[in-house]
């Protein structure tokens, strides 16, 4: 079985990232060979964005069952339940990665028996992967409807095809309408400390030729005043039941300014990133990242040594500031406590 995309490939054999840390200066990739392997490309960010991060840690889950293999069914599961944790255990915010794993276990335990068994989880992990594509492509669908001729986007981080199988989320929206042949203009924030919006937000939409300019993140509030930007899309990396939606920091500054000048911000989300089980915001775990993120940037020292620094890598944005939740399974308008249960029981 086999998977390329510009993201990863699958060979049957090994996983190959494009290694997102180096990105745009070289186009450099990192094979994974074993699910430990696996797991420290998620740690280290070869791989990030939530459903990139889901789709890597399946396939991980498949090399390290290989790994594990032994005849007896319940000694291999309890074997395998090692393979998750440290997946797990990589990074705590982006609920794909967890939903991912379990779906993974669920279908282990499903099967009930070991002949076959590795076949049947590669075909699991391909079905991930390749369902987030069709995920991506719906979510784009449904998005597009939203913006008009002509529309310039703000977009924070990245949650384009780097972020996910392919396609994207946030991207998947502004290339879909643009595939309708809608003009559609991008304002992507750089997205300190990690610079993910300069570096890979501006890189995918400028290989695609999508209309894209760079602003540092303290330029979005001014933009705004200025009537440059007509919608805000960001991806996410967690939607609480009552629609608090965790995404790249920064996220929340943007949808406060947003809500201030009257734009509508949208968060694109396929429904593997909604947890029902975390109630609100205040539940989801927050990353914090190493101070080097902060205290340098490209490598280089930009604050006095031993400076104090607090560097959360997400922040979660009150339900409240969301206009609208697009999923693959359509927009999700307010009350959300109550909507979006509602696309888990249809
Ligand atoms: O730390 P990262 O780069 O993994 O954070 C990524 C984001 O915050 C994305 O916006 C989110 O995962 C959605 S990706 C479709």
């Amino acid at each position: 079985m086999k998977l390329k995309t510009m993201t990863m490939e699958w060979t049957g054999d090994e996983l190959i990232l494009i290694d997102q840390r180096k990105i745009p200066l070289v186009e450099e990739y990192v094979s994974c060979k074993s699910y430990k392997e696996v797991a420290v490309a998620i740690k280290d960010m070869v791989v990030r964005g939530a459903p990139a991060i889901g789709a890597s840690a399946a396939f991980g889950y498949v090399l390290g069952a290989r790994e594990m293999f032994v005849e007896d069914f319940n000694a291999f599961v309890k074997k395998v339940e090692e393979v998750k944790e440290v997946l797990a255990n990589t990074r705590p915010t982006a609920v794909n990665l967890f939903w991912a794993l379990n779906r993974m276990e669920d279908s282990l335990k499903k099967y009930g028996k070991t002949e076959g068994v590795l076949e049947y989880l590669e075909e699991e992990a391909m079905n991930i992967a390749k369902e987030d594509i069709e995920v991506n492509k719906a979510i784009g669908r449904y998005g597009a409807e939203l913006l008009k001729d002509g529309d310039t986007v703000l977009t924070h981080c990245n949650a384009g095809a780097l972020a996910t199988v392919d396609y994207g989320t946030a991207l998947g929206v502004i290339r879909a309408a643009v595939e309708q042949g809608k003009k559609i203009k991008v304002f992507a924030d750089e997205t300190r400390p990690y610079l993910q919006g300069a570096r890979l937000t501006a890189w995918e939409l400028m290989k695609d030729g999508i209309d894209v300019t760079l602003i540092s993140d303290n330029m979005s509030g001014w933009s705004m005043k200025l009537g440059k930007i007509n919608a805000v899309i960001v991806g996410a990396d967690r939607v609480a039941a009552n629609g608090d939606v965790a995404n790249k920091i920064g996220t929340y500054m943007v949808a406060v300014l947003a809500k201030r000048h009257g734009i509508p911000f949208y968060v694109a989300a396929p429904t593997s990133t909604i947890d029902l089980n975390t109630k609100t915001g205040k539940d989801i775990p927050i990353e914090e990242r190493k101070h080097t993120e902060v205290t340098h940037c490209g490598g280089r020292q930009i604050a006095p040594d031993e400076v104090k620094v607090f560097n959360p890598a997400f922040d979660v944005t009150d339900a409240e500031l969301v206009t609208a939740i697009i999923t693959e399974k359509g927009v999700v308008y307010p009350p959300y406590e109550e909507n979006l249960k509602k696309l888990f029981e249809e």
